[in-house]
This record gives structure tokens, C-alpha cells and sequence, in this order.
């Protein structure tokens, strides 16, 4: 499904979320902490077209690597020359070709809830952060607020399956989108997932509304 819609991925992202998407990634770099480790090794995990590595690739002060880890290659494709120390890897987030601590930190945005195994993937970024690293997850969630969850579903549910047909030709990736957010864990279940795989200081925040979340745990 991301191969085939990789080529209009970057330009419905930021259609469907009138640009917010980006916010949101910006959000979740600063959670990084990465200042801490500025010329750290960071991984992006289920990077698809490397935007959120890029986002922290091209902070002024970052002189680290960023790895774009994510088995689809021609999403990885999409990400090139976006930014000069974000590294694309072709790889499973399942069973990750990294040594043990090997990064001062990870993220990963609208990745998550993609994985066969949700359990096996949180417990692969905690191998592979080192003692004190954080990891940082984006996801979308719905709004808590009825009226504002109302307008929300109708759009999620309804036009932006519509929308998303007929700008990638895909029958089925974005009406997969709004199901496999419904079906996901909610925030503080997720939040629970992260903490069942080792991370500690775990929490998280709502952004836009509460139609995403931004986590956060510390290896
Ligand atoms: C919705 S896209 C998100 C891409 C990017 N992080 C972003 O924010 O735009 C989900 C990505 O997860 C990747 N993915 C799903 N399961 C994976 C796995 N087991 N290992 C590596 N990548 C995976 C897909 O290939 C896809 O590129």
C-alpha cells in the first residue's frame, strides 16, 4: 500500500492536514531533547519520506546523523535530498539491523500503528536507544470534545477517504487510515504499551484539538 502511494504521500499529508502535519513534527523534535546530545546518532523509525528526520536533520544547531529506518523502499526514495544528515535504511522495525544503545534518541510519527506487532516494535526501540534516551510517537487520535468529534468524523470518516481516492487512485489506503486509527489504542492504553516495553517518565500530550497525540518515554 505505501509503495503504491508513495509518489502523492508528501502532497495529501499536507492537503488532509492543511499543513498542521508539520507542526506536529516540529513538536515532536523538541521533545527529542536531542540539544542534550546535538551531535548524537538519532533514529527515525517508519520514516517513510524522511519528513520528521528532516525536520530535526535541518535545525540549525544539530550537527548529528538522523537513520530513516523503514522497509518500503520507494517511500524512503521520496526523501531524497531532503536533508544532507538524514540517512534512509531500508529496514523492519520488527527486528531493527542495529546494535543494542546504539542512538541518543528516536521518534516516530504515524508509524506505530502500522506495525504487524506493536509490542515487538516498542520493545525493538527500547533495545536499541541508549540508557537515558527518549523516544518520541506521533499518532493520530480522535477528539475527546463531542461537537468538535462529530464535525471531525465526518471528515475523517467521510472526505478525507474521498479526497485521498482520488488524489493517490488508491482504492482502499485512505479509507485504511481513519479504521486503523479507530482501532488503535487509545492514548493512555498506548501510553501503557510504552511503559510494558521498558520505557520509563512515559506521558504524552494532545495537539490540535485532540486529533493527534504526541508520546514520549525515556529508555
Ligand atoms: C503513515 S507512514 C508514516 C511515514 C512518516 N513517518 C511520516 O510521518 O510521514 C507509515 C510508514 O510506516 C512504515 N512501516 C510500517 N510497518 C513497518 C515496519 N514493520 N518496519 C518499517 N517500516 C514500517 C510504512 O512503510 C510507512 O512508510
Amino acid at each position: 500500500m505505501f509503495t503504491a502511494i508513495a509518489p502523492r504521500y508528501d502532497f495529501l499529508n499536507h492537503l488532509l492536514s492543511l499543513n498542521v502535519d508539520r507542526s506536529w513534527r516540529r513538536a515532536a523534535v523538541r521533545r527529542l531533547a536531542w540539544e542534550r546530545t546535538p551531535d548524537g546518532t538519532y533514529l527515525d523509525l517508519c520514516a517513510g519520506t524522511l519528513d520528521l528526520a528532516a525536520t530535526l536533520a535541518r535545525e540549525p544547531a544539530f550537527g548529528g546523523r538522523v537513520v530513516g529506518a523503514d522497509f518500503v523502499v520507494p517511500m524512503l526514495a521520496r526523501g531524497k535530498g531532503k536533508a544532507a544528515r538524514a540517512r534512509p535504511v531500508a529496514a523492519d522495525a520488527l527486528t531493527l539491523p542495529f546494535a543494542d544503545s546504539r542512538f541518543d534518541g528516536a521518534m516516530c510519527a504515524f508509524g506505530v500503528r502500522n506495525l504487524a506487532d506493536l509490542d515487538a516494535g516498542l520493545r525493538e526501540a527500547h533495545r536499541v536507544l541508549r540508557p537515558g534516551a527518549r523516544f518520541v510517537v506521533l499518532e493520530f487520535t480522535t477528539p475527546r470534545f463531542a461537537p468538535l468529534r462529530a464535525v471531525y468524523m465526518f471528515y475523517f470518516r467521510r472526505l478525507l477517504p474521498a479526497i485521498g481516492r482520488a488524489v493517490s487512485k488508491h482504492r482502499d489506503a485512505y479509507t485504511y487510515l481513519p479504521e486503523s486509527v479507530l482501532e488503535f489504542p487509545d492514548p493512555d492504553a498506548f501510553a501503557r504499551r510504552l511503559s510494558g516495553a521498558g520505557f520509563g517518565a512515559v506521558g504524552y500530550e494532545l495537539l490540535t484539538g485532540g486529533i493527534c497525540a504526541l508520546h514520549h518515554g525515556t529508555r
